[in-house]
């Protein structure tokens, strides 16, 4: 029993370490790996917390905004609303320190300027991605590869 219960904090600390910071795929690579009860069983401790899911938002809000750039549509800041994500729980405490407030005020302006120029939208859409690129370089690293990818290259 002892041992079971080992196993399953092993995986359960495992997930938290790999879950938000990493890339999305290798959760359910271990996930697959591990055989399905011990699956249900990390699935609670891993549960994302508030700013992670706010990422996940703000990177799918990117997604739309690029699609719609690239169809000649223009995007309105109500489609697209700043979300604070710096005013709530991240899975590593250690990074509310003062460089990433910092780069989260960057981020904000950039995130503005693109609703205020609206006739340079793709330019300042792709300014706003490399705020998101530039905080990530210091303080999670996992989610680059698909940021990267971002920007409107053509
Ligand atoms: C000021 C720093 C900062 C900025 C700016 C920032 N991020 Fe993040 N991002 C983080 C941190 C820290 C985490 C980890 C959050 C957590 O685990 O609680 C994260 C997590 C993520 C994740 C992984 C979420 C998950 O767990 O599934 C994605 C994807 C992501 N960010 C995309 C973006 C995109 C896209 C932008 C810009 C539109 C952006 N980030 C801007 C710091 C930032």
């Amino acid at each position: 029993m002892k041992k079971i219960i080992y196993s399953i904090l092993v995986f359960a600390a495992i997930g938290i370490l790999i879950n938000a910071c990493s890339n999305n795929q290798k959760p359910a690579i271990e996930a697959k790996s591990a055989d399905s009860s011990a699956v249900q069983t990390i699935k609670d401790p891993n549960s994302p917390k508030p700013m992670a899911l706010m990422m996940r938002q703000m990177a799918a809000n990117a997604d739309s905004m690029k699609a719609k750039l690239l169809r000649g549509e223009s995007l309105d800041s109500l489609s697209f609303p700043f979300i604070r994500f710096y005013l709530v729980e991240p899975t590593d405490k250690n990074v509310l320190e003062p460089q990433f407030f910092k780069n989260a005020d960057i981020y904000k302006a950039a995130h503005k300027a693109v609703f205020d120029h609206p006739k340079e939208q793709k330019k300042y859409y792709n300014l706003m991605i490399n705020a998101c690129i530039s905080c990530h370089e210091n303080y999670c690293s996992g989610p680059l590869r698909r940021i990267r990818k971002m920007p409107i290259t053509e």
